[in-house]
């Protein structure tokens, strides 16, 4: 489905209530600065990769974030579709990162809270060519709207730090609310089915193997 046929059609799978207060979360995160204490811990964490990413950066690569990277699987797999690239992958997870394949020349894998590392990579006038939000927690229940990416007030700096988002989920709504928020950032968008055939990680195979449809939203300003 495309920005424009969106339009044309209400969505079939939209709890209107629900749009409403994402819309209202969304203008109000943009008229507002997120403010976040960063830690020491996490200022040394991400310290080194940001001086990382201007190298690369001056060196001619494309820079490319793999946010909520989890083991790593899809940041290798990224590095390896686009080899002259340079590609971040940031996950919280000490257990998932401990679980990375081995990684090629041009990948980073950093320990961090993406909240803290998107603020610090804005802070530092770095701009990804590419953002992928690949299965990020959907945090299902109503009352969690507000840690969905979409309803964070974060959503501004992973906009402001992105020329091109990719988003990947297996739920339905999710993908059409992703697209309906950044819509309402005047950012477009097409969203379709995955082919089982694009598969970036094992966890993605596992969504495959049992059968799970997945949808990719591909958004840019
Ligand atoms: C559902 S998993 C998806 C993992 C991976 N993207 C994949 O496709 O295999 C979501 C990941 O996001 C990470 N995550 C969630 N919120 C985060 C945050 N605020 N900062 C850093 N990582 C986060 C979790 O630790 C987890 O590894």
């Amino acid at each position: 489905m495309t920005q424009n046929a969106s339009k044309n059609r209400s969505w079939p799978w939209t709890v209107e209530p629900d749009r409403e207060w994402i819309a209202a979360l969304v203008a109000k995160h943009s008229v507002t600065q997120y403010r976040l204490p960063i830690s020491a811990t996490m200022r040394a964490a991400i310290e080194p990769a940001l001086v990382r990413l201007r190298d690369e950066h001056r060196s001619g690569h494309s820079l490319i974030l793999d946010a909520g990277c989890g083991t790593g699987a899809s940041t290798v797999s990224l590095a390896q579709c686009y080899c002259d690239a340079f590609v971040v992958g940031v996950d919280r997870s000490a257990v998932r990162l401990r679980k990375s394949p081995p990684l090629p020349p041009n990948t980073l894998l950093v320990r961090a809270r993406l909240e803290e590392f998107w603020l610090m990579v804005h802070q530092s006038d770095i701009v990804f060519d590419r953002t992928l939000l690949l299965y990020p927690n959907p945090y299902p229940k109503r009352c969690h709207i507000g840690r969905r990416w979409y309803g964070h007030p974060i959503l501004p700096t992973i906009l402001a730090t992105a020329r091109l988002i990719e988003l990947r989920t297996n739920l339905e709504w999710y993908a059409a609310d992703w697209a309906f928020a950044l819509e309402q950032c005047g950012w477009q968008w097409q969203c379709r089915l995955l082919p089982n055939s694009d598969v970036l990680s094992p966890f993605e195979r596992k969504y495959v193997e049992h059968g799970y449809q997945r949808w990719i939203v591909i958004a840019y300003q």
